[in-house]
């Protein structure tokens, strides 16, 4: 972690200690199963299927009228989120489908983490666009191609969110990693709690080809399929900043131990080479003179 927000983390704990609300900080760990457990399905056509054995599957539907999304029930401050998806087949052209956690609005800057899946006209790859946003500015992202066709089968794809990093990986593999320079001065998202939110939206006027292909309602409803979520991340209640200090939280608040880290070193350096496709941090023409943000030129 930063220095920077390890000193405010321990000053935290330490009044959160003065003022006997240690009690507050709580781990959570959910997984699997019956998603209506863990998540709100809060709008738009919908569906939800339940398997014999008691798993549930949540379809998100995309019509001529609206768009559908849902919601985990708990806000996380850190949290490792994973959930398989199966995204909308055919002509998905000018769909996205989202899942990203975002901050609580009772806070002036916003903070969010977003996986956004592309859609393309039939037989040509989705983007994976990511993107993250801290202290209310965002304008990081970076896109990637699958090595897979993400419309036959379920694939898993996860956030990592510690004090230290955010970790993007997709069946395990990681593809993107966010470190905390807080102390050079780049913000990161430390101090709110965020939500899980999953989305599925039209947005024809830029998300294909750059907005050029539009989307063919003849093909609605557009559906993508979500299931298998699990969670696990510290619940804050009382003084959110303890989070960050929690030894029980297990490997997930060690962004090292996700993956062993030269194997994550080489994993990362692979979707650079082979599945990046944007980088912001290499956009001359978006920053000219080298005029970079700060966290493109650390480590
Ligand atoms: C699945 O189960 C949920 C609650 O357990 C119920 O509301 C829903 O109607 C069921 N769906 C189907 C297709 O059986
Ligand atoms: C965070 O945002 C506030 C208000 O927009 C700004 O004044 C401050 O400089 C930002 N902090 C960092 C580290 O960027
Ligand atoms: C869609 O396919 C075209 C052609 O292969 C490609 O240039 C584009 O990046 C793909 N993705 C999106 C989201 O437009």
């Amino acid at each position: 972690m930063a220095p920077a927000a390890r000193a405010h983390l321990l000053l935290a704990c330490l009044s959160a200690l003065a003022t006997a609300m240690v009690a507050a900080l709580s781990s959570v760990a959910a997984g699997g199963g019956r998603m209506t457990d863990q998540l709100d399905i809060l709008w738009g056509p919908t569906q939800l299927l339940n398997d014999s054995n008691g798993d549930q599957t949540i379809g998100l539907s995309l019509d001529r009228v609206m768009g559908s999304g849902f919601r985990s029930k708990t806000s996380y401050l850190f949290a490792r989120i994973d959930v398989d998806i199966k995204l909308v087949p055919g002509n998905s052209a000018g769909t996205v489908t989202t899942v990203y956690l975002i901050s609580e609005k009772q806070w002036k800057t916003h903070d969010e983490i977003d996986l956004e899946f592309l859609g393309n006209v039939t037989g040509q790859p989705y983007t994976l666009h990511t993107n993250i946003f801290a202290n209310g500015s965002g304008g990081r992202e970076v896109q990637y191609r699958l090595w897979f066709d993400p419309t036959l089968d379920f694939h898993t794809y996860s956030i990592v969110w510690n004090s230290d990093e955010i970790l993007i990986l997709v069946d395990d593999v990681a593809i993107r990693r966010f470190k905390n320079h807080w102390d050079a001065g780049v913000p990161f998202p430390v101090y709110q709690p965020m939500r899980l939110n999953g989305v599925l939206w039209d947005a024809d006027d830029w998300a294909t080809q750059g907005g050029r292909v539009k989307t063919d309602w003849s093909q609605a409803p557009f559906t993508a399929y979500f299931r298998n979520y699990r969670a696990t991340g510290c619940e804050p209640s009382g003084l959110a900043w303890v989070c960050g200090q929690d030894p029980a939280a297990g490997n997930w608040f060690d962004g090292g131990a996700v993956v062993d880290g030269v194997r994550q070193q080489e994993q990362l350096r692979e979707a650079q080479d082979r599945y990046m496709i944007y980088n912001y941090c290499t956009d001359s023409a978006r920053f000219p003179d080298g005029g970079f943000p700060k966290e493109c030129g650390l480590p």
